[in-house]
């Protein structure tokens, strides 16, 4: 990995560290940073060693937004050639649990992306905002409708209309952050918590996000019969037989993903 990728990648096995790479520009999320990130994300989606990703940026920011720079130079129609929205499609469509660890600044597109992972690890000295109108634009990439899912109307048209961030505290009480660590342990605590889901059987973690995304999107009685279904699934795989034996036997299981 060169030293000046916009993206390093940190194995630690069965979890990764990803990190974005221009603090200078509060991990901007420019175009290159972009499509680097999706291509190792997507790399070590089909890695079986992986069980969980963690995405970070820096102490200062996890990301600052889309790159304004960038955007100020492109009309309408460069956005559509761009492609951005198979991107964002193409993280949200990831197998592996994927855990921000957001630190600092966690602003507008770099909101959308920390939103577009499974849970948020938030640093107490965490901001959260969609500041676009600001620009004379809207979200782009979730957070009218992501955040609204998340924090529900109220809040979401008072961070979209208003610019206002949330801090780390309000973002958890809100729903958008599930667990708030202290400042100088921010990344060490989400890696834990990657391990902790990292230990979980595979299968069982890919139906289970499967069913959880599933409930963002359709009727309380389509989503319980999906469930259902993942269920009988997860009961099909070798995972739940060690899983539920390992248990009877007093033993801790070893799963194989299978
Ligand atoms: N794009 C490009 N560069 C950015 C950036 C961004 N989103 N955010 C920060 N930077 C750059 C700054 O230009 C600055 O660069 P220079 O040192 O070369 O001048 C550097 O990062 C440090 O930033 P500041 O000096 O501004 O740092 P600060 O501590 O004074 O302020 C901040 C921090 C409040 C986050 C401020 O940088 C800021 O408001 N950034 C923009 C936030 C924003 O509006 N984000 C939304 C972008 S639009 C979007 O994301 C679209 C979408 O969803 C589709």
């Amino acid at each position: 990995m060169s030293a000046d990728a916009l993206v390093l990648v940190e194995r630690d096995e069965p979890i990764v560290v990803v990190t974005l790479n221009r603090p200078k520009q509060l991990n901007a999320l420019s175009e290159p940073l972009m499509e680097e990130l999706v291509e190792r994300l997507a790399e070590l989606d089909r890695d079986p060693a992986i069980r969980c990703i963690v995405l970070a940026g820096s102490e200062r920011a996890f990301a600052a937004g889309a790159d304004i720079g960038e955007m100020a130079e492109a009309g309408a129609i460069d956005m559509l050639y761009a492609r951005r929205v198979e991107r964002w499609d193409a993280i949200r469509k990831l197998w592996t649990p994927l855990v921000a660890a957001v630190s600092g600044f966690c602003l507008g597109g770099g909101n959308e992306l920390a939103m577009s992972c499974d849970l948020i690890v938030a640093s107490e000295t965490a901001k959260f905002g969609q500041p676009e109108t600001g620009l004379g634009i809207i979200p782009g990439a979730g957070g009218t409708q992501r955040l609204t899912r998340a924090i529900g109307k109220a809040k979401a048209m008072d961070v979209v209309l208003s610019g206002r961030f949330l801090d780390a505290r309000e973002a958890e009480r809100a729903g958008l952050v599930a667990r708030v660590v202290a400042r100088e342990a921010w990344l060490e605590e989400a890696k834990h918590v990657a391990r902790e889901i990292a230990a979980k059987a595979p299968v069982a973690q890919r139906l289970a996000k499967e069913a959880v995304n599933r409930a963002y999107e359709t009727t309380l009685e389509l989503g319980l019969e999906h469930e259902r279904r993942l269920l009988y699934l997860a009961f099909a795989s070798d995972d739940a037989r060690e899983g539920l034996t390992a248990f009877a036997e007093k033993r801790d299981p070893d799963f194989q993903g299978r």
